[in-house]
C-alpha cells in the first residue's frame, strides 16, 4: 500500500480486540439470490391477497356505487397484470408547489431529478407563467391550481397558499391518471432522488393506506408542527387507496384546520381524521438545520438516500464550491450507484490502528487510532437549528465539533465517482484544506492525500 493512497478492505481481526465482531461494511443491498426470492414471496402473498380481495369486490358493490361488473371485472383483470411488478418510479405520480412567480429561480432543483418521460408529475403554480418565456422543456408540465379563495385561513403568521399546496394531493387524484400507486409532493425546493424513493415506497402494499415521509430535525420545529408529520419540504408520500379517503374529507377539513400554519400540518391533520399514522422513512429530509450540513451527510442512516431540502438555506455541501455545482456534483454521483449515496461504511487498518468512515459519494473520515462504532456512527455537530440557530437538540445525536486539529479526523471530499469495470463504481476522496495536528501519531496520515473506495 503506497502512503499517498489507502484501500479499504475487510477483515476478520477485531482491531479493537472486543468479543464482537466489527461491522466492516453496511450495505443495502441485498444478494441477487434473496432479492429474487423475495420477489417470488412478494409475488405469491400479493395473489393471494389478490384473490381474496377479487371475491370480496365481486361480491359488494363499493362505497355504494352502482355496481357494473364489465368495468370492475376489466379493471380487476388489469390490476393482476401489473399488481405483481415492483414499485417503480412510473408508478408515483409527483405534485410539486411552486408559484409562477418565483418557478424560474427555483426549477433547477426540480429539474436536477425531474427526468421527463419517465418521472410523472406537475408543478402547481398560483397563475399562468408569464408568456413571454416558454414554458422549460426541462421542467415538469404545470398546472394552475384552483381558486382557493373560498377557503378559511387564521393562522396570523402565515400564508393562504399553505391552502393551494395541502390540495395539490386533490387535484393531482382528480386528474385519473392511470396506473398510479403514490402521489409524491414535495416544494420547488426539494430534491428527490427517484430510484431511492421507488426502492423504499416497493417496500410497502400499496393497496394499503399509507402516509410516508419525515420529521424536522430540529426539534423545536417538530414541537411546534408535530412529531406525527412528514414534513411538506422532505416529501410527503401517499398511498393509492390513502389518496382516495383523503380527497373526500380534505376541503372540509382545511377549513377546520384553518387556524394550522403549513400545508403539511392539514395533510397530517386530516389524515389523522382517516385514522392513518405516519411512517418514518429515514431517507427523507426535511434539512431543516443551518450552518454547515456536513455532519448530517457524512452520517447518513443505514438507508436510501430519498430527498435534500433547503439547500439554499445551509452551506454549499462540498467545500470549495457554490451551491448549484455542490448539488449537481451529489445527484451526478447519485446516478452512478443510487442506493450507495451517502451510506456509510467503517474499516480499521490493524496494522497502522486507523479507523475509516466513508459516506458514500461524499466524504471519507480517516482517524490515526482506534474509534469505535458507536462514536464513528454519530454526527458531527456542524450544524445548527433551524429557526434558533442553536447547537440543538435534534432527532439524531451529535458529537461536537472541537477546536484541535489533534481531536479530529482528517476528511476527504469526494472528488469524482467512475466505472471500476464488472458493474463497480470507484470514487475518489480528496484530503479537504484544514488545520492540521503536528503530533507523531497523525504524520503518516497526513501524507494520505487521497483514498479510493
Ligand atoms: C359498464 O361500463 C362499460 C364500460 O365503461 C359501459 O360500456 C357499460 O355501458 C356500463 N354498464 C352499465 C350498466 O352502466
Ligand atoms: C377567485 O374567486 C374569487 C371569488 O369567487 C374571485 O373574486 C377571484 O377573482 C378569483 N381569483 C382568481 C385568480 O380567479
Ligand atoms: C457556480 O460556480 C460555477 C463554477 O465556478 C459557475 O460557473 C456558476 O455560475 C456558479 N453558479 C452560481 C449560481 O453562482
Ligand atoms: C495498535 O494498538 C494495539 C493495542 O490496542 C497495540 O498493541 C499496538 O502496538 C498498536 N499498533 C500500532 C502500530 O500502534
Amino acid at each position: 500500500m503506497s502512503s499517498s493512497s489507502v484501500k479499504s478492505y475487510s477483515s476478520a481481526l477485531d482491531p479493537l480486540n472486543k468479543a464482537w465482531k466489527t461491522p466492516l461494511l453496511f450495505s443495502t443491498v441485498k444478494p441477487i439470490s434473496s432479492v429474487i426470492s423475495l420477489f417470488l414471496k412478494a409475488g405469491l402473498a400479493l395473489s393471494t391477497v389478490f384473490f381474496f380481495s377479487l371475491l370480496l369486490r365481486l361480491s359488494i358493490s363499493h362505497y355504494g356505487q352502482p355496481y357494473n361488473s364489465t368495468t370492475t371485472f376489466n379493471h380487476m383483470l388489469h390490476t393482476q397484470r401489473t399488481q405483481h411488478e415492483p414499485t417503480n418510479i412510473g408508478h408515483i405520480v409527483f405534485g410539486i408547489g411552486g408559484s409562477a412567480a418565483t418557478w424560474h429561480t427555483r426549477r433547477h432543483y426540480t429539474e436536477l431529478w425531474w427526468r421527463p418521460g419517465a418521472t410523472r408529475g406537475f408543478v402547481w403554480l398560483d397563475q399562468n407563467p408569464s408568456d413571454t418565456d416558454p414554458w422549460p422543456e426541462t421542467s415538469p408540465p404545470y398546472k394552475i391550481s384552483d381558486n382557493t379563495s373560498s377557503f378559511k385561513y387564521t393562522c396570523p403568521y402565515g400564508t393562504r397558499s399553505a391552502i393551494r399546496m395541502a390540495r395539490i394531493v386533490k387535484e393531482s387524484f382528480e386528474l385519473g391518471l392511470e396506473n398510479v400507486r403514490w402521489f409524491v409532493m414535495g416544494d420547488d425546493d426539494t430534491v428527490f432522488f427517484p430510484d431511492n424513493l421507488a426502492t423504499v415506497l416497493s417496500k410497502y402494499d400499496h393497496n394499503q393506506m399509507y402516509y410516508i415521509g419525515g420529521n424536522s430535525e430540529s426539534v423545536e420545529q417538530d414541537l411546534v408542527h408535530f412529531y406525527t408529520m412528514a414534513y411538506g419540504g422532505g416529501g410527503i408520500a401517499i398511498s393509492y387507496p390513502l389518496a382516495e379517503e383523503l380527497v373526500t374529507i380534505l376541503d372540509g377539513c382545511i377549513d377546520r384546520y384553518a387556524h394550522l400554519f403549513g400545508s403539511d400540518q392539514k395533510i397530517q391533520s386530516c389524515i389523522s381524521e382517516i385514522g392513518v399514522e405516519i411512517t418514518k422513512e429515514p431517507g427523507f429530509h426535511q434539512v431543516d438545520i443551518r450552518g454547515n450540513p456536513y455532519g448530517l451527510l457524512a452520517a447518513h442512516p443505514v438507508a436510501p438516500l430519498v430527498s435534500l431540502h433547503h439547500l439554499d438555506y445551509v452551506d454549499p455541501i462540498f467545500p470549495n464550491m457554490n451551491r448549484s455545482d455542490s448539488i449537481q456534483k451529489l445527484v451526478t454521483t447519485y446516478k452512478a450507484d443510487p442506493g450507495r449515496t451517502l451510506q456509510k461504511s467503517f474499516c480499521y487498518d490493524p496494522l497502522r490502528n486507523w479507523s475509516v468512515s466513508v459516506s458514500w459519494g461524499y466524504s471519507v473520515e480517516l482517524y490515526p487510532s482506534l474509534v469505535t462504532t458507536k462514536v464513528l456512527e454519530m454526527a458531527f455537530g456542524t450544524f445548527k437549528t433551524w429557526s434558533s440557530w442553536r447547537s440543538g437538540p435534534f432527532t439524531l445525536n451529535t458529537r461536537p465539533v472541537i477546536n484541535d486539529p489533534c481531536e479530529m479526523p482528517l476528511v476527504y471530499s469526494l472528488d469524482s465517482v467512475g466505472n471500476a469495470g464488472f458493474g463497480e463504481t470507484r470514487s475518489r476522496y480528496r484530503k479537504n484544506l484544514l488545520r492540521e495536528c503536528q503530533r507523531e501519531e497523525y504524520k503518516e496520515a497526513l501524507g494520505v492525500q487521497h483514498i479510493d473506495y
